[in-house]
C-alpha cells in the first residue's frame, strides 16, 4: 500500500539518496509506481513512473537529487491506473507547490470535477493530487499553510496522510487522518514516514501524530498544531531503544524463505516475553470481566482469529466470535456495549478494516485489546492493553512468522485463561524447528506436483479449519492459482464435483480428528482425487492418504501450529517453481491502509 517519506535539512545535500532508502524501507507494503520531489535553490525537482524502486530511482537518477527537502512516495493504485501522470509526488497548478499522500480519498470524483470547474490544473486522475490543490486553493488566497491544511482538511473525505512543501518556504508540513504517520528528529534534520522502522535506522526520537493533527517541519523543530481549533500542543518525543533487524535476506533467495525459517526463534522469543509479561493478566483479565468476545482481523490474521477462537472454547471454554474485520461492524456492531471485549489482532496494526472496527468500538466499549507485530503502530497506540507479537520485522508481503506467533500467543492465552501450566510451550520452538527441516524435501516434491495445477482445496477440520484457510490463502497469494481453504465436512456438499483422477486435495489433520477426516479423505481418493494429508503418522492415514507429510508428535493444539510450516513450504516451492518472486506478488500489499 502506499507509502510517503519525507526529510528536511539544515544545509542542501544529495537528499535523494536518503529518501530512495526511505523508500525502500516502506516497499514491503507493495506498491506499483514510484516517485521522487526535492526542493533545490527554491525549484522543484520532480521524478516518477512506473515500476520498482530499483529500477524507476536507477533510471531516472534519484540519488543524484540535491536539496534540503525532499519527499518519496510508493503508490499502489487506487484512484488512476498505475501510469506516470497518476504516479506521485504531484505539483500545485503554478509548480511551485508538492506533495504526496498514503490512503483514500472517497470524494474523488466530486472534488475532481469540482477543481477542475474552478479553473485548477489537473494533470492526473489521482487522488493524491486532490491533496495538493485542495491545500493550494486556500494558500494561493493568501491563508497560512497550517490554515489551508485545515480547511483542505474539511474538503478532503476519507482515510490519508500527506506530506507537503512549497518553494516559498523552508518547512515542511503533513497531516494525518486515518493513516499511518510518525516523525523523526534527527541530527539538523527531520524525518517524516508512514510507519515507524522506516524511521528508526536514522534516528530514536520519535513524535507520533494522532488523527486530527498536522505537523509542521523545520530542520531542527516539530510543531504540532490541532485540526479542530488551529492550536498548537505539545510535540511529545518518545525515545526509542531497540533498532529493528533489517531487511537482508541472510543467505536466503527470499525473504518468505528465511521467515518461515526464522519461525523457531521468533516462537522461543514470544514465550519468553509473554512468560514475563505482566501484561498477559491485564489483557485476560479485560477478557474474563467481559459478557461477549470478539476476535477481529484480516487475511493471514483472521485466520489466526479462527484458530484462537478454537483454543479459547476448548481449552479455556470461553466462547469467543472470530470476525473478518470489514463484517464486524455491520454484523456484530449494534451487540457492542460496555461489557464487550474486542481483540484486534494485526502483523501491521495498521490495517485499514481493523482500524475501522477498532474506532467503531471505541464509542461503545473501553475494553480494546490489541495483538500486532508493529511496535508504535496506530492499533498498539490505541490500545487499552496489547501484546507484541515479537516475530522481529517481516518483510515477505505473504504473512508467515507473524501467523505463527499470533496462534503460539492465543494457545498460550487460552491456556492461562483456563489456570493450566504454560511450560509445554516452551517445547514449541524445538518442535517448529524439526517441522521445518523434516517436511521441506516432501514439500519442494509435493510442490512439484501441484504447481501444474490451477486450482486445489485445502480441507481442515476442528483446530486446523484456520490452518486450512491459511494454507489456502497463502497459495492464492503467491502462486496466482485458485486454492479454497474450508471445513473437510463441507466439501462434499458441492465441491466434490470438482473431482476427477489425480485432482489434488490438501488436508490437514490434528491427532485428535483423524478418524472423521479419513473418512473426507477416502471421499476424495475414491473418486481418483490425490489427497495430501499434513498430520502426524498414524496406521489409518498411512493406509488412505495418498501421500503423507509427516508432523512431528505433538499434540492436538500444538499440531495445528506445526501443520502451518508444510502449507507454506508448498506454497513458496509452487512459486518459485512457477517463476514468481514470493516477496512480492503481483497487485498485492502487505499493508492495506484503504477501505
Ligand atoms: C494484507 C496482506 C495479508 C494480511 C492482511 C492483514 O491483505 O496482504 O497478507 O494478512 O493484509 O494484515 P494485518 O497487518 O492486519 O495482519
Amino acid at each position: 500500500m502506499c507509502g510517503i517519506f519525507g526529510i528536511i535539512t539544515l544545509k542542501p545535500r544529495a537528499i535523494g539518496r536518503d529518501l530512495v532508502a526511505g523508500g525502500k524501507r516502506l516497499s514491503y507494503r507493495g506498491y506499483d509506481s514510484v516517485g521522487c520531489a526535492v526542493i533545490s535553490n527554491g525549484n522543484i525537482d520532480l521524478r516518477k513512473d512506473v515500476g520498482k524502486i530499483d529500477e524507476v530511482s536507477k533510471t531516472l537518477n534519484f540519488s543524484e537529487m540535491h536539496g534540503d527537502m525532499g519527499v518519496m512516495q510508493l503508490r499502489w493504485a487506487t484512484f488512476g491506473a498505475p501510469s506516470k501522470r497518476n504516479a506521485q509526488p504531484h505539483l500545485d497548478c503554478n509548480g511551485d507547490m508538492v506533495g504526496a499522500h498514503n490512503g483514500n480519498i472517497v470524494n474523488t470524483p466530486q472534488l475532481m470535477e469540482q477543481f477542475i470547474r474552478e479553473g485548477h490544473t489537473i494533470r492526473s486522475t489521482n487522488d493524491g493530487e486532490l491533496c495538493i490543490h485542495a491545500v493550494e486553493k486556500y494558500y494561493d488566497k493568501g491563508h497560512g499553510m497550517v490554515e489551508s491544511i485545515r480547511k483542505a482538511y474539511d474538503d478532503l473525505k476519507g482515510d490519508y496522510a500527506f506530506i507537503i512543501f512549497s518553494n516559498r518556504e523552508k518547512r515542511l508540513y503533513a497531516v494525518k487522518k486515518g493513516s499511518g504517520l510518525v516523525i523523526g528528529i534527527g541530527k539538523d534534520e527531520m524525518y517524516c514516514s508512514s510507519d515507524l522502522p522506516s524511521i528508526l535506522p536514522l534516528t530514536k526520537k520519535i513524535v507520533f501524530i494522532k488523527d486530527g493533527e498536522i505537523a509542521s517541519l523545520s530542520y531542527k523543530e516539530v510543531k504540532l498544531f490541532r485540526i479542530s481549533d488551529g492550536r498548537e500542543i505539545e510535540a511529545k518525543i518518545v525515545k526509542y531503544r531497540e533498532s529493528p533487524e533489517y531487511a537482508k535476506k541472510g543467505g536466503y533467495e527470499h525473504f518468505m524463505l528465511k521467515e518461515i525459517h526464522e519461525q523457531p526463534v521468533v516462537a522461543e522469543d514470544l514465550v519468553e516475553l509473554l512468560d514475563d509479561s505482566k501484561y498477559v493478566d491485564k489483557f485476560l483479565d479485560v477478557m474474563r470481566g467481559s459478557d461477549k468476545v470478539f476476535l477481529v482481523g484480516c487475511g493471514s490474521s483472521y485466520h489466526a482469529c479462527l484458530v484462537g477462537s478454537y483454543y479459547f472454547g476448548n481449552i479455556a471454554k470461553k466462547t469467543v466470535i472470530p470476525v473478518v474485520a470489514p463484517q464486524f461492524i455491520s454484523q456484530y456492531g449494534h451487540t457492542v456495549d460496555d461489557k464487550t471485549c474486542v481483540v484486534l489482532v494485526s502483523q501491521s496494526g495498521e490495517t485499514k478494516d481493523v482500524l475501522n472496527a477498532l474506532n467503531y468500538a471505541k464509542g461503545k466499549t473501553d475494553k480494546i485489546l490489541g495483538v500486532m507485530n508493529v511496535i508504535g503502530s496506530t492499533l498498539m497506540n490505541s490500545s487499552k492493553v496489547y501484546l507484541p507479537l515479537a516475530a522481529g520485522y517481516e518483510v515477505s508481503v505473504p504473512a508467515t512468522k507473524t501467523f505463527l506467533n499470533q496462534c503460539i500467543m492465543f494457545l498460550y492465552l487460552a491456556k492461562k485463561m483456563r489456570g493450566e501450566s504454560c511450560e509445554d510451550m516452551r517445547k514449541v520452538s524445538n518442535l517448529i524447528k524439526k517441522t521445518v527441516n523434516s517436511t521441506d524435501g516432501a514439500c519442494r516434491k509435493i510442490a512439484a506436483y501441484l504447481k501444474k495445477w490451477d486450482e486445489l482445496y485445502s480441507l481442515g477440520y476442528g483446530s486446523t479449519h484456520g490452518i486450512a484457510k491459511e494454507a489456502a490463502l497463502k497459495i492464492k497469494e503467491i502462486t496466482y492459482s485458485h486454492c479454497e481453504g474450508m471445513y473437510s465436512s463441507e466439501f462434499k456438499h458441492g465441491p466434490l464435483s470438482a473431482v476427477r483422477r489425480g485432482y489434488p486435495v490438501l488436508f490437514i489433520s490434528s491427532p485428535k480428528d483423524v478418524d472423521v477426516m479419513v473418512s473426507h479423505i477416502n471421499e476424495v481418493t475414491c473418486r481418483g482425487g490425490r489427497a495430501i494429508v499434513i498430520a502426524e503418522q498414524s496406521e489409518s492415514i498411512l493406509k488412505n492418504a495418498s501421500e503423507l507429510i509427516q508432523l512431528p508428535h505433538s499434540n492436538d493444539y500444538i499440531a495445528p501450529i506445526l501443520a502451518t510450516i508444510p502449507a507454506q513450504l508448498i506454497a513458496y516451492y509452487m512459486s518459485t517453481g512457477r517463476g514468481i518472486n514470493p516477496d512480492f506478488p503481483r497487485n498485492l500489499s502487505k499493508t492495506i491502509t484503504v477501505d
